[in-house]
């Protein structure tokens, strides 16, 4: 991984990985694109609509990309809503993004999601292997998109790894219409108004991870022996597993008067009942030594360290 490029780098989890990439990897070697503009000039930055095959190609061409880093994509709830540019941008962006990968040589990483299981899939300790009969537009995505690159390694031999990532929780960029969104906004409801009404359910567990794990967990399975690697796509990661109540107690701990009410969004409370409670991420520990640091306090603590200071409220 020497030249990196990245699609959809606006995004809640692009925003971030572009600064850490180039930190690692150097500013001038971390290709930044989306279909929006930006104001960052840390690094290089072109305009991509992933579904222009061409202009995909064409831009790692250029930049002589070993690496392509799909992050373009529609995300579960804004899936429902309009699920045929779902399925456009979903499969047809990462078709393309494996088709340029292909033809360069370049090395792939794209991220599958908890959203990949469905209702029948056993709901505890999920296994890695396991029934995937997804109920969403956003999950038949997900599971074909692994398939998808599975076949892109056996049947062409490209370098390609992902992980399944649960809910993440950040402060930098907002997040982009997930079902697990709740756990970013209470964050910010608590320092602005002490109070947060719950789109989700009491009594709901979602897997959920803070950024500074998934980012690191991404160039951990980037850097990793493939030699070691059995699954290679779709590997179930997770830090924690909570439900609102839990991590309205954690926020309480700092901010004690904080008061938590719900008005159930009966469409993200349907997709949130079709997930796992908890996944078992014990392939990604054994085959590329994955680990998260943070515990939902750890993360609390930071989230509402780092977010007074955003909100300038100290
Ligand atoms: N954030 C999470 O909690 C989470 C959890 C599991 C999996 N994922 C997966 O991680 C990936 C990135 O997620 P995210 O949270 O950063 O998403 P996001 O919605 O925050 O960002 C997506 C980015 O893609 C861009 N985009 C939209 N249409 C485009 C197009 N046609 N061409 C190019 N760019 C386009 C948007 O402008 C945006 O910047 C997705 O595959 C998502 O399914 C995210």
């Amino acid at each position: 991984m020497e030249r990196i490029m990245i699609t959809g780098a606006l995004g809640q989890i692009g925003s971030e990985l572009v600064g850490k990439m180039r930190s690692i990897y150097g500013n001038d070697n971390v290709l930044a694109t989306d279909i929006r503009q930006t104001a960052d000039q840390s690094g290089p930055f072109e305009i991509l609509d992933v579904t222009d095959a061409q202009r995909m190609h064409d831009l790692a061409k250029d930049f002589g990309a070993d690496t392509m880093v799909h992050m373009a994509a529609l995300l579960s709830a804004t899936a429902e809503e309009k699920p045929l540019l779902a399925w456009n941008l979903n499969m047809g962006g990462l078709v393309n993004a494996l088709e340029a990968s292909r033809e360069l040589g370049m090395q792939f990483f794209t991220p599958s999601s908890i959203g990949a299981f469905g209702p029948s899939t056993p709901k505890n300790n999920t296994p890695q292997d396991t029934l995937q009969r997804p109920t969403t537009m956003y999950g038949v995505n997900k599971v074909a998109g692994e398939l998808l690159c599975d076949y892109y390694h056996t049947k062409f031999g490209v370098d390609t790894r992902g992980v399944r990532f649960p809910g993440l929780i950040s402060n930098v960029a907002q997040p982009g219409g997930g079902t697990t969104d709740y756990a970013v906004d209470i964050y910010y409801k608590a320092i602005e108004q002490g109070s947060y009404t719950s789109y989700i359910a009491e009594g709901t567990y979602m897997d959920m991870m803070y950024m500074p794990d998934a980012l690191q967990a991404i160039v951990d399975l980037m850097e990793a022996d493939p030699a070691k690697l059995i699954h290679r796509n779709a590997f179930n990661v997770t830090a924690m597993s909570f439900e609102p109540e839990q991590i309205a107690a954690s926020i309480r701990k700092h901010i004690p008067d904080f008061k938590m009410s719900y008005a159930v969004d009966p469409a993200r409370q349907e997709i949130a009942d079709s997930w796992p409670d908890s996944i078992d991420a014990s392939a990604a520990k054994s085959e590329w030594g994955f680990k998260a640091s943070y515990d939902l306090d750890a993360m609390t603590f930071d989230m509402l360290e780092k977010l007074k200071k955003k909100l300038q409220l100290v």
